[in-house]
């Protein structure tokens, strides 16, 4: 691992130590920051005429490999306990990198039933038409069934860690003992649940994906994605689908990512505390219809989050409704001053999107989802207090006063 001017042993420092120094190196110059390499091609050789033009061990062209995607990816490794990460240009890049990279035709999948959209229509269109490889959804917090569900030809069990909208809390150790029992991979995109909240590897995962966009930039200004794992599963993606189908990440995205990722635990604490006082304060609120957050108790993988991130908080991410009609979810955002309606989540700024009923996916969701469709909240790094009041004068302008508690 790069690191200056100092090695940097991600098993012996603190995540924020970690996170300021990994990836970092001393340029020529002397500067003490990886500068941004904006070159598509490097020098060669004197003699290139027996160089693998697939290869990404040597800096020749920025689609095999490059100076700042180098530094996030080492970052990347340390931050998650991986031996390799590879870094690509969006989330959905990363996961579609592992599908197309470990699955071929004929090959079955098992992918839980709640998960990110581009996820869902991957899976239940856009692979089975295109490759002929069949998947099936199933409840992962429903064990039996996702034993029942695969099958001789299943070659991966894919699931968030924590859901994207619902906030299902998969049991990640569980799940990779139930698919290496029967020779499958397991790949969690953690999205939701970045390093130092959680580090799937470390339960068993095979694969971890993170949408670099969110988090781990943090700053609402870059996307990127991300996979780590073990050496042997991550070099096989960088050849096939980073070269050869080039879903690579820009250097100065790299780089506005690998500055992004410097304050991840100091920003992830502050998501997280924001969004455990607003949740019990929506809760807590008869105007509201439901709140879903694995960090209040009333959640169903409540004890679960508690064991599986051992502590270390919830995340910053909650879906609610009010109560009411379409129209009443639509006016309470517009009341909203603060909080931004917009898609996206991770950012500074306090992302709201109100999602309706509609929709194949809706099916698996909660019965309270289903009846009021919900507004998916990302809480970010204003004033808690503002953000409190915020969302207040907003029901308040919706519904009309209640007396607060
Ligand atoms: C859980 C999850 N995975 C993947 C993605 C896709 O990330 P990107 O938009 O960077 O492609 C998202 C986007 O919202 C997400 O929420």
């Amino acid at each position: 691992m790069t690191a200056g001017p100092y090695p940097v042993d991600p098993r012996t420092v603190g995540d924020r130590t970690l996170c300021v120094h990994a990836g970092n190196s001393v340029s020529e110059s002397g500067a003490i920051r990886t500068p941004i390499t904006m070159a598509n091609s490097y020098h060669l050789p004197d003699d290139p005429s027996t160089m693998d033009w697939s290869g990404t061990d040597r800096l020749f062209y920025s689609r095999n490999s490059g100076a700042n995607q180098i530094a996030l990816q080492d970052k990347l490794a340390a931050l998650d306990r991986g031996e390799e990460a590879v870094a690509l240009a969006s989330g959905v890049a990363a996961l579609h990198a592992i599908f197309f990279t470990h699955v071929s035709a004929g090959d079955h999948v098992v992918v839980s039933d709640t998960t990110y959209e581009a996820t869902y229509k991957l899976w239940s269109t856009l692979l089975p038409r295109k490759y002929g490889i069949e998947a099936t959804f199933v409840d992962v917090t429903d064990h039996d069934a996702v034993r029942a569900a695969i099958r001789p030809t299943t070659r991966l069990v894919v699931t968030e860690a924590v859901a994207n909208p619902t906030t299902k809390v998969a049991d990640i150790a569980a799940l990779a003992d139930i698919a290496h029992d029967k020779g499958a991979l397991l790949v969690v995109d953690s999205t939701f649940t970045p390093p130092p909240l959680y580090r799937p590897l470390t339960d068993g995962a095979d694969l971890v994906a993170h949408s670099l966009t969110k988090y781990i930039n943090g700053h609402g200004d870059a996307m990127g994605g991300a996979v780590i794992g073990r050496r042997e599963l991550i070099e096989p993606i960088r050849a096939e689908a980073m070269v050869d189908v080039g879903g690579v990440i820009s250097p100065f995205n790299a780089w506005l990512i690998s500055r992004g990722a410097i304050t991840l635990p100091l920003r992830l604490a502050a998501h997280q505390s924001s969004a455990q006082r607003l949740a019990a304060m929506l809760a807590d609120d008869d105007r509201i219809a439901f709140v879903a957050y694995p960090g209040l108790p009333t959640h169903p993988q409540h004890d679960l989050a508690t064991r599986q991130f051992g502590g270390r908080g919830f995340g910053g991410m909650m879906a609610f409704a009010v109560r009411g009609t379409p129209a009443d979810q639509n006016r309470f955002v517009s009341n909203l001053r603060v909080i931004t309606s917009a898609v996206s989540l991770g950012h500074d700024e306090s992302l709201i999107v109100h999602v309706g009923t509609d929709g194949p996916r809706v099916a698996a969701y909660p019965e309270e989802f289903r009846r009021y469709g919900h507004l998916r909240f990302s809480v970010g790094l204003e004033d808690p207090d503002d953000l409190e009041h915020d969302l207040r004068s907003a029901l308040d302008a919706t519904f009309g006063r209640r007396p607060h508690r």
